[in-house]
């Protein structure tokens, strides 16, 4: 019997109902047949039109690479310009809609995405390569959002009456800034797409949403819902579009007020540089959330079947290829060779297979590029005999974009070209007098998201926990998979500005205030 330390634990606090279970495996087989032919698009959205396209190019899978899963055609520059048009002139409409409204809108559309469970759940297997498991807890965690920043923004956003001093009325509200811009990445193609939106709508902003190319059919598909909950077309536009010069005419629009974006520390980088060089001198806000070089550190007073368990989680779950997945283990050298040893019988348990086949642990990256990086990294650890495991690829997996879950044994962080973005974990071994070094090292980076510690001594646990820079500390159990309300995600550094996604300081960086003083 495998064992079950790949699957997520089971969301109890999710606002979504239960999205399906190994019980309802059955119905999920009649249902992933009935989508198996059907073939998605992804156009341009105007105004809540679909409009024609340029750029028309067919989708693939990242497994079974003989099928096309559908047609993605982009945006136009005067699709563009129409779209930002259409937003600019809503906007007052859209902003000074009720608050309760929006809200109510965010839960119409958690129960629209909880209707289509089916549709998304085969969408993000074909086109993001992702297991059952992790596509139903991608869809719980999309509806999280929702609920989330509807009740988040009740709470927070209404207008407050201040202490007086003056004599006057003085009232603080919450208003939404312009338009968003909210450039969401493939890995979670449909959370972060839909919490970048909800957060953005609810607060009174208009949104062009531009997804990530390689998923942008689970985009349109979602936008589309969005109009079936009854958001009027003028609030959200989805402008497909890749670099170049579609991107550069949003960017250098100044009617942009600010970007939402998830992706690349480069890219956000870049956004930045554009943002800050437009020359009619509106300043954009950006809110970013990128990668990590994420570490755990293990003593020697770790209990060492749960290291086993949660470093499985953290480093393989979802083919590595979520921005919290665990890249480099430091174990104390006292523990290090039984944990290496057990690390790789574990490893050994896991499958890699179909998205399709319940018991997949492990489904493909996400395409071509992504995969040949990845073994070129590979290569070159093997090459410098850090190699310690990596499962065999049989024949089947040549149907997919498969990489192996492999271990690689290093003696420094500084040895990692970047992060290394799918189901390759590095480990280290560290003396116990060490460890102010490997806390340095580890800060070395610049990056700051994730970082798990497994120890029993509390003394060591606090220590470490005041020296990491990281957004995310996650103490005896795994590093991935944060819970929207109840663990708010983001990193510091160069991880993100923050504020965290699924937290109580979200919204508010999508609202601009107004203070109005009224003489009675
Ligand atoms: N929010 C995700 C997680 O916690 C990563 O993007 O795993």
């Amino acid at each position: 019997k495998k064992p079950n330390a790949i699957y997520l634990p089971v969301r109890d606090n999710s606002q979504g109902e239960n999205l399906g279970s190994l019980d309802t495996w059955e119905a999920w087989k009649t249902t992933i047949n009935h989508y198996k032919t059907k073939q998605w698009y992804c156009q341009p959205i105007i105004d809540g039109e679909i409009s024609e396209g340029v750029q028309l190019q067919p989708i693939y899978p990242s497994y079974q690479l003989d099928r096309t899963l559908g047609y993605y055609s982009g945006a136009s520059i005067e699709q563009i310009k129409q779209a930002l048009s259409i937003a600019e002139y809503s906007l007052p409409q859209w902003r000074n809609s009720p608050l309760s409204q929006r809200c109510d809108m965010l839960r119409t559309y958690a129960q629209t995405l909880q209707n289509n469970k089916a549709e998304l759940t085969c969408l993000l297997m074909y086109e993001a390569g992702k297991t059952l498991r992790d596509a139903l807890n991608e869809i719980r965690e999309a509806i999280d959002f929702c609920y989330y920043y509807a009740n988040l923004a009740e709470q927070s956003l209404h207008a407050e009456t201040l202490v007086s001093v003056t004599g006057e009325k003085n009232t603080l509200s919450y208003q939404g800034q312009g338009t968003f811009l909210c450039i969401s990445p493939w890995n979670f193609p449909l959370a972060i797409f839909t919490g970048q939106i909800a957060a953005a709508l609810v607060c009174g902003n208009t949104v062009i949403a531009k997804p990530a190319s390689v998923t942008s059919l689970i985009a349109f598909r979602a936008t589309e819902l969005w109009y079936t909950a009854g958001l009027p077309g003028y609030a959200l536009q989805l402008l497909p579009f890749q670099r170049g010069e579609q991107a550069e005419a949003v960017l250098k629009d100044s009617r942009i007020a600010g970007v939402a974006f998830t992706g690349s520390t480069q890219t956000a980088m870049a956004l930045q540089q554009q943002l800050a060089s437009r020359g009619d001198g509106a300043i954009s806000k950006l809110i970013a959330e990128t990668g990590g070089i994420n570490a755990m550190i293990a003593d020697s007073t770790a209990l060492p079947e749960q290291v086993i368990l949660d470093v499985i989680q953290s480093a393989f779950n979802s083919a590595g290829q979520r921005c919290s997945a665990l890249r480099v283990l430091y174990v104390q050298e006292d523990i290090a060779e039984q944990i290496e040893r057990r690390l790789v019988g574990a490893m050994d348990t896991l499958v890699i297979g179909s998205p399709e086949k319940l018991n997949t642990d492990i489904g493909p990256v996400i395409n071509k590029a992504a995969m040949d990086r990845l073994f070129d990294h590979i290569e070159l650890c093997r090459a410098q005999n850090k190699l310690i495991h990596e499962l065999p690829l049989q024949e089947q997996h040549n149907q997919g974009y498969f990489v192996p879950p492999t271990l690689i044994k290093l003696h420094s962080i500084d040895e990692l070209p970047d992060e290394v973005f799918g189901p390759v974990l590095h480990i280290i071994r560290y003396a116990r007098e060490d460890i102010d070094r490997v806390i340095n090292e580890i800060n070395r980076s610049g990056y700051g998201l994730t970082f798990g510690i497994h120890s029993r001594n509390d003394h060591f646990i606090n220590k470490v926990i005041a020296g990491i820079e990281a957004g995310n500390i996650y103490i005896n159990r795994d590093q991935v998979g944060a819970i929207v309300g109840s663990q708010p995600f983001g990193g510091i550094g160069l991880s993100g500005t923050g504020p965290k996604a699924g937290g109580p300081n979200y919204l508010k960086s999508f609202s601009r205030e107004m203070t109005v003083s009224r003489n009675t």
